[in-house]
């Protein structure tokens, strides 16, 4: 014999106000529903009331709800709503959300001005007294009448949050950090709807229809993540449609944008707090149902967790109701789940921006090290110009104009080679300098060098792009002694390929200097670029 077995209802009252919304998420999950009726301005106020009470009210001129349908919409467990395309979907969030903030929440509604407002209330401790799902009906009071008209005007829907006891993250004595705790959430909801329904708040963005959102009186402003004006995307039209399959085998396309934002350093301070915001956790996906945004940021499993070099990639990923059941949407509507064959398909789509993100920000950070470049090349210098002894040829004659020289070696004199003439240099970097135009992609390249345009001497010219100078010398910046060490080396090899070569030597030379110079690079690809902290003790050098 089957048996009915109820549940307790104080129990689970309580029990569903952990399901995992925050505050934000409770809020964004009560808009939708204003947005859902079709509301074209949503008014959100925040109060904190004499007595310390917390009141957050939601009003919206939506099409509003008879007795009979406000009634449907406070039931845990409301009827599936007739537009599948609908922000709403279990027939939850209004109780869920609301609950998860306070104790006490009400509807009121109606659906045009000549009608009586139409009210019910869920009181969490009168559910306890009670043991039942006792509802309250009271009528709506002058106050909340007042509201109404505030708030939604003729008609609409007003939900009204008491007994907040979630809304702050911690008891506040009544006073002004009390306040300051209440202006703070403000503000952090007014960042956290700009981003999640950025397209309804975008007069510009024709993908949805216009809404106003304000918040105690201030329009939100929407704040679009992939700022699009100085960003480059990055798929071609014809991979922006990806093929997804339902579990029942049927098809639907989702779409897909990869967005590369400017680096911090091409931006005003300004531009990148008010328009890109960049973070290393506001990298990765941002995906939209139905054009609101339901996860913002994280690679879920498709690439590692979000590291500095990859902070300038943001993917747009939007979905339609069709696709519910692939991604599995929760009730907060603040994530999804991707089937392990989507997330290789989208490696694999993405695999090459992710890496274009990564040589983009290595680039700027590069250009950026570079112009901080506190790697001194003196000592090297120093001790090189006091050596006289070492082994190196002797420069007949340069031609600044062809960029060629005579020098004696051991191969004989008066040898004719091909190589940098460089006059008017510093003294102090005459013997070895770093450079930042060496394009043959090689570590060193020996050179002809003179402080004037008169005696020349042999040196070398070290490129300060490849990855040793990047990774090893940027990061021995701080040891004097290292680099001494390491630009003596490049030098000594220098000395030793002009002291050796003539005509036919010069490929086999070339040769050597690209072999040892490729194979390095490959030999520190896993070497991390250092780290803008690492720098910070080579920048007191
Ligand atoms: N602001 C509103 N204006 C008009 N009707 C509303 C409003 N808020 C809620 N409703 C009605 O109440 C019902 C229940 O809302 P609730 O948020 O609990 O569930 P849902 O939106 O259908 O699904 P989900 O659990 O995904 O939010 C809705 O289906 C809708 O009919
Ligand atoms: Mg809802």
């Amino acid at each position: 014999m089957p048996e009915i077995n109820n549940p307790d209802p104080a129990r689970l009252i309580e029990g569903l106000r952990d399901t995992g919304y925050n505050v934000p998420t409770a809020v964004a999950d009560i808009i939708d529903n204003s947005i859902a009726a079709g509301a074209t301005t949503i008014n959100v106020t925040i109060d904190l009331l004499q007595d310390g009470r917390k009141v957050v009210q939601f009003g919206d001129d939506g099409h509003g709800m008879s007795s009979a349908d406000v009634r449907g919409a406070m039931r845990y467990g409301s009827d599936r709503r007739a537009d599948a395309k609908s922000l709403g979907k279990f027939g939850l969030g209004l109780k869920t959300a609301s609950s998860s903030v306070c104790r006490r929440f009400s509807v009121l509604s109606r659906t045009s001005a000549d009608e009586n407002l139409a009210k019910l209330t869920w009181d969490l401790d009168h559910v306890a007294r009670t043991g039942t799902w006792e509802m309250l009906d009271e009528p709506a009071s002058p106050d909340q009448q007042e509201s109404f008209g505030e708030l939604c005007g003729a008609s609409g829907t007003l939900v009204i949050w008491e007994s907040c006891d979630r809304l702050l993250s911690k008891d506040y004595a009544p006073g002004a950090k009390e306040l300051a705790a209440v202006k703070k959430l403000a503000d952090k909801l007014g960042k956290h709807v700009a981003l999640v329904f950025h397209r309804f708040l975008d007069a510009h963005d024709s993908r949805e229809r216009d809404v106003v959102i304000n918040i105690n009186g201030v329009p939100v402003k929407p704040w679009n993540p992939f700022y699009p004006e100085r960003s480059d995307q990055l798929l071609a039209e014809a991979k922006q449609q990806v093929v997804v399959e339902m579990p029942d085998g049927s098809e639907a396309d989702a779409l897909i944008k990869a967005w590369i934002l400017p680096h911090r350093r091409d931006m005003t301070p300004e531009e990148e707090a008010k328009h890109a915001r960049i973070t290393n956790r506001a990298q990765g996906f941002y995906v939209y149902r139905e054009g609101r945004l339901i996860q913002d940021g994280g690679w879920m499993d498709v690439f590692g967790s979000p590291e500095p070099h990859t902070s300038l990639l943001r993917v747009e990923f939007d979905f339609g109701h069709e696709l519910d059941e692939a991604f599995r949407i929760d009730v907060k509507k603040s994530r999804i789940l991707f089937h392990p064959d989507m997330e290789t398909g989208l490696r694999n789509l993405l695999q090459p921006v992710y890496r274009e993100a990564q040589n983009r920000y290595r680039r700027t950070s590069r250009d950026e090290a570079n112009q901080r470049d506190k790697v001194a090349h003196a000592s090297a210098n120093t001790n090189i110009a006091a050596t006289t002894n070492t082994a190196k040829p002797r420069v007949i004659a340069v031609d600044t104009e062809s960029q060629t020289a005579e020098i004696s070696n051991n191969r004989g004199p008066r040898i004719r080679i091909t190589a940098p003439v460089q006059d008017h240099v510093n003294r102090e970097s005459l013997h070895v300098e770093a450079v930042t135009d060496i394009t043959s992609g090689n570590l060193w390249e020996p050179a002809l060098r003179s402080t004037d345009n008169r005696e020349y001497v042999p040196g070398v010219l070290l490129n300060k792009h490849h990855d040793f100078y990047q990774k090893i010398y940027l990061r021995a910046a701080s040891n004097g002694y290292a680099v001494e060490g390491m630009d003596l080396l490049l030098y000594a090899f220098a000395m030793a390929e002009q002291n050796n070569v003539d005509p036919e030597l010069v490929p086999l030379f070339e040769d050597i200097r690209q072999e040892i110079s490729t194979n390095l690079k490959k030999l520190l690809r896993n070497l991390p670029d250092p780290e803008p902290t690492e720098l910070v003790a080579a920048d007191l050098n």
